[in-house]
């Protein structure tokens, strides 16, 4: 159980979409939030807000698609904060182009900031988390990370690879015998304007997530250490269709519509 009052919690992507969310949700539990964005100044109305409820926090812009900037905000974080107590590692980015339609820049931004950052937030804080024998290490994934989507291509492989990451990360901690915790988050397609524009086939087996109740859930998982988050739970038939010839499982998703998903996205309007 990951009680989170006076923890000291780091979110990543805190200035919109569930990481916004999250930090309000966690700021009322009691806990001191590090919230990191592109820009210090994008979170400056969230930092005023949580502060004015009482709540400490302290923000940072840093580029996740920037090894260096991560390396050197996370030592600015050490000093100023001290050690993180649970990694929310939750900024993301999409383009939702066809591979061909996508820039090469596009496809390595994709993957810098939604699978290589993880690897240099993790590298930063796991030490100090090693060294008290106590963390919590949050990957926001996707269940475009359990079955891939077209026009997702880069962005599915970045998010399978987060499944990667978190897994095999969960048994290097089991093996080392320290009780720091993974959570692995999948959630299908969130209303946080990310995605705007993309359909569900069968809204009651898989709806359109309102974005409140992710963070909720989310942070409940975290109190609860549960290792793997799928939302909604129909998300599990992705993990278990994998075990089928591939034909049998492009006809299950053309079946669900995931194929056709992506057919009228818009994406983000930029700020
Ligand atoms: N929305 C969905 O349908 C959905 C479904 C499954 C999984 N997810 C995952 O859930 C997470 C949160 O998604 P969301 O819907 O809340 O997205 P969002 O509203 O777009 O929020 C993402 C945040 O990350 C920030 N960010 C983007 N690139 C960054 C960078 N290079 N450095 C630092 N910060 C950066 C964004 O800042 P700017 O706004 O300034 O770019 C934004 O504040 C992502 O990992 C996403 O892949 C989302």
């Amino acid at each position: 159980m990951t009680a989170l009052a006076g923890k000291t919690v780091l979110i990543t992507g805190a200035a919109s979409g569930i990481g916004r969310l999250m930090a309000r949700k966690i700021a009322a539990r009691g806990a001191r939030l590090v919230l990191w964005d592109l820009t210090a100044a994008a979170l400056e109305d969230l930092r005023a807000e949580l502060a004015a409820g009482g709540c400490t926090v302290q923000v940072y812009g840093c580029d996740l698609a920037q090894r260096e900037a991560i390396v050197a905000t996370a030592a600015r974080v050490l000093q100023d904060c001290g050690p993180v107590d649970v990694l929310v590692n939750n900024a993301g980015i999409v383009n939702g182009r066809s591979l061909l339609d996508s820039s090469d820049d596009e496809i390595e931004r994709t993957f810098r900031v939604n699978t290589l950052a993880l690897f240099s937030t993790t590298r930063a804080f796991l030490p100090a988390m090693l060294a008290r024998g106590a963390g919590h290490l949050v990957s926001i994934s996707s269940a475009a990370g359990l079955a891939a989507v077209p026009r997702l291509a880069d962005y599915s492989a970045s998010k399978f690879a987060v499944v990667g990451f978190d897994e095999a990360l969960r048994q290097e901690l089991a093996e080392r015998g320290v009780p720091i915790v993974t959570t692995l988050v999948c959630p299908y397609y969130i209303d946080t304007g990310m995605f705007a524009g993309v359909r569900t086939r069968f809204p009651r087996l898989l709806p359109i997530l309102a974005a409140d109740d992710v963070a909720e859930r989310i942070v409940r998982a975290i109190e609860t250490d549960r290792r793997r988050l799928l939302i909604p739970r129909f998300v599990i038939a992705a993990l278990l269709a994998r075990a089928l010839p591939p034909r049998a499982f492009d006809a299950l998703m053309r079946f669900f519509g995931i194929t056709r998903s992506m057919a009228r996205f818009t994406g983000r309007r930029p700020r």
